[in-house]
């Protein structure tokens, strides 16, 4: 049995402004009907011939709490545990936090850690990845799944394979963990070959990665141990403490443990991965037509080519024409028109409109 544990705490503000603070990319359909933390559910849920996932334990804060609830319900999937952060302290509390509230239930549990707002369109392929790490998580690894990298993005992290390993999908000890590099960093690393991207998302026993934590970040133990043991259930929720929680050092997983672990293993995952950081990354998933153009909701396209052209507003409707290399989205109360080579610097935006106040 695996324990999906969602993390979804994220505010993806290069997708405004279709992701805002309130209401962020995860809890969109960005493609497709689901949402994004809809289909992460899915993949994380049900059994088959070698899986079987328990209810998942799904990390928030307490403005999307009833956005979880109902997203979850509505695909009929059982909420598991509903953890509330009293406020985001990046990833690395919030697994721990999911670890030891796992450990008291059953010593022995497997976590299977993944964020929310990843496309990976091939669930059984996943699935299938996640069966071949087990054995690795038997003795003791902490396993993550290695995308094969397509450009040097510094983003990410990168996984330093033994050379020439990994080819039939068996896990590979990982020699190194580099998180987000320097441009410098990431083109070698590209060029040397024997680096795959981190997905993210991580399998481990409970116990294992509570003993990682306390030997690379002990200071994290006993707050967050305390944020769990004073937890209270609120409606179906599990609030954690904030005094305790306030103690705990806001930092990742990645910087916290992962570079630091010597125990961690990768199972390369060669199916389709986006973590849908852009909206460059969401022209991508949405299928460009022979004129490289994707249009969405009340969207029309006349001589457009390489846009993304969408309105998810039923007020607006939004046409172009002639455009090359653009991205309009339209909302009822927000229009984004970017060169799509800027679609990085869409952030800006967000910090731009902050200012304006
Ligand atoms: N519950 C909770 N609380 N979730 C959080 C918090 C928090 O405080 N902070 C981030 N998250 C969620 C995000 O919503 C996302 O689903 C996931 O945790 C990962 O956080 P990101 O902030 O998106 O991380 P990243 O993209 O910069 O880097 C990670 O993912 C990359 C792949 O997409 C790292 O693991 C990299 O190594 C990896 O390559
Ligand atoms: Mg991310």
């Amino acid at each position: 049995l695996i324990c999906p544990v969602l993390l979804c705490g994220g505010s993806g503000t290069r997708l405004w402004p279709l992701s805002r603070k309130s209401y962020p990319k995860q809890f969109v359909p960005l493609v497709g009907v689901e949402t994004l933390f809809q289909t992460s559910a899915r993949r994380l849920s049900g059994a088959n011939s070698e899986l079987e996932f328990e209810p998942p334990v799904v990390l928030t804060n307490s403005d999307f709490r009833f956005i979880v609830a109902e997203q979850l319900q509505a695909i009929g999937i059982d909420p598991g545990t509903i953890m509330i952060e009293p406020e985001g302290r990046n990833t690395a509390p919030a697994v721990l936090a999911a670890a030891l509230h796992a450990y008291a239930k059953d010593q022995s549990a497997i976590l299977l850690v993944a964020p929310s707002d990843h496309v990976v369109p091939d669930a059984a392929e996943f699935q299938a990845a996640v069966a071949r790490g087990l054995d690795a998580v038997a003795q003791g690894k902490l396993v993550t799944f290695g995308i094969t990298p397509t450009h040097a993005e510094t983003a990410y992290g990168y996984l330093e394979l033994a050379a020439g390993s990994g080819g039939d999908g068996a896990p590979v000890p990982l020699k190194k963990f580099v998180e987000k590099p320097d441009l410098a960093r990431a083109t070698e690393m590209l060029e040397a070959g024997n680096y795959k991207w981190n997905a993210g998302i991580f399998l481990f026993r409970a116990a294992d990665i509570i003993a990682a934590f306390q030997t690379h970040a002990p200071d994290m133990i006993q707050p967050v141990k305390a944020a769990v043991e004073k937890s209270k259930q609120d409606l179906g929720f599990l609030r954690l403490d904030p005094e305790s929680w306030a103690q705990a050092e806001d930092i990742s997983i990645d910087y916290a443990v992962m570079e630091k672990a010597t125990n961690l293993s990768v199972v390369p995952f060669g199916a389709a991965w986006s973590d849908l950081g852009g909206w460059d990354a969401v022209w991508r998933e949405g299928g460009p037509d022979s004129q490289g153009v994707v249009t969405s909701g009340g969207a029309t396209a006349i001589d457009c080519q390489n846009s993304l052209l969408r309105s998810d507003s039923e007020q607006l409707e939004i046409v172009g024409i002639g455009l090359d290399n653009i991205i309009a989205v339209a909302m009822n109360d927000a229009v984004l028109v970017a060169d799509a080579s800027r679609a990085q610097d869409v952030k800006k935006a967000v910090s731009a409109l902050k200012e304006k106040g």
